[in-house]
């Protein structure tokens, strides 16, 4: 048998081996489309805990544990005074408002994004900003 079938064969008896199908497309769920979307982010924001061992300090603060916190909560980054001052908490409105024009909501803000402009993707952004904890 040539080789690509010989292939393909031994892919399809792995993937029935794992109880799964082959050729079923799933969509993706929010938490699937906002981990991609978080390319965006990862360049400048790590989303491990900044008291983890092997932390890696970006230019951005940590986005771990973002949902339900307050603004400029990590004690030992050095934010903006307009991040220091905005007193928010990052919740569903306030994470979209933000991710849409960072500018806007946080005047004078360092955070040099110029903001996510597709509503569904930042609401499965956030969906997955849910999940880093
Ligand atoms: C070019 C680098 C850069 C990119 C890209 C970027 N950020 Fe930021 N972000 C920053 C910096 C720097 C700050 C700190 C801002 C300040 O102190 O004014 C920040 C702050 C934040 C904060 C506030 C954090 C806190 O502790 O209060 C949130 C939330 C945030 N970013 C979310 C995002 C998300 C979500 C994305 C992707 C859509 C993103 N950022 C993309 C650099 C970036």
């Amino acid at each position: 048998m040539p080789s690509f079938r010989r292939t393909a064969f031994a892919a399809a008896s792995l993937l029935s081996a794992c109880g799964r199908e082959a050729a079923r497309d799933e969509p993706m769920t929010p938490e699937q489309r906002g981990r991609a979307a978080f390319a965006e982010c990862a360049v400048c924001h790590s989303k491990e805990d900044p008291e983890s061992d092997g932390y890696v300090k970006l230019v951005g603060p940590s986005l771990f544990a973002i949902y339900g916190a307050r603004s400029a909560h990590i004690a030992d980054y050095d934010y903006s005074a307009a991040m220091r001052e905005a007193n928010l908490v990052w919740d569903d409105a306030t994470l979209d408002a933000f991710i849409e024009n960072p500018q806007k909501v946080v005047p004078r803000t360092r955070m040099s994004y110029v903001g996510m402009a597709d509503a569904e993707k930042r609401a499965a952004l956030i969906a997955y900003l849910k999940t880093l904890k």
